[in-house]
């Protein structure tokens, strides 16, 4: 199997790109980074891709008049490099149901909870953290899914829980499900490199 160009949308310190990067040298992901794209200019994850001889691109949505238009602008970005997956790395904004129609299936999102619970508009970041521990729950975790048209609904391909403790605050807790993050995000992109993962309908399909 030929190896799968991978576009990487980030918004922030690309922690989960790094571990993607870190997956690509190691030899588990039958994948190349060709690409990271970032709405924010200062974004260190574009330090991270520069460092690693990735290419970048800044795509600033002050630019355009409308989300289609910035979407459009992104989409031209991944089209011109060939990009057959795209991951959402800690990417803050909503795409266009262009785009998703355009890589149906094809891009996957690490989300910092488990989905179905806080998630969807609004719960970005670390406002996640910060409302598991207002609710009070005892476990919460780390969910990597395909995107579809929905906030945070599409077809989920592995969950993964973190226990609550006492003592945590936000910053602790985003430290413990980030470290889940990297692992579930790397195992996911590795099994869809290596043609391993299908989707029928809402279920996902690990195959050998
Ligand atoms: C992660 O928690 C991700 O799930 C969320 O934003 C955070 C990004 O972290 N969407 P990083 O930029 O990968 O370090």
């Amino acid at each position: 199997m030929s190896s799968v160009r991978i576009g990487v949308l980030i918004s922030g310190s690309g922690t989960n790109l790094q571990a993607l990067i870190d997956g690509v040298d190691a030899g588990e992901i039958n994948g190349e980074i060709c690409v990271v794209i970032s709405d924010k200019e200062h974004a260190y994850g574009l330090v991270r891709a520069k460092k690693n001889g990735i290419d970048t691109a800044f795509v600033n949505r002050k630019d355009f008049l409308n989300d289609i238009d910035f979407n459009r602008k992104i989409l031209e970005e991944l089209k011109k490099r060939d990009i057959e997956l795209v991951v959402l790395a800690g990417y803050l904004k909503i795409l266009s149901s262009e785009f998703i129609n355009e890589y149906k299936n094809r891009i996957i999102n690490i989300h910092p909870s488990l989905i179905p619970s806080f998630c969807g508009k609004g719960y970005y970041g670390e406002k996640v953290h910060r409302a598991v521990l207002e609710y009070g729950v005892k476990v919460t975790g780390a969910t990597v899914h395909f995107v579809d048209e929905g906030a945070d609904t599409g077809p989920i391909i592995f969950q993964k829980s973190v226990r609550i403790s006492e003592e945590d605050d936000v910053e602790s807790l985003r430290n413990k499900v980030l470290k889940v993050e990297h692992v579930l995000l790397t195992e996911a992109v590795s099994l869809y490199c290596s043609g391993k993962i299908n989707v029928n309908d809402r279920k996902v399909i690990v195959g050998e």
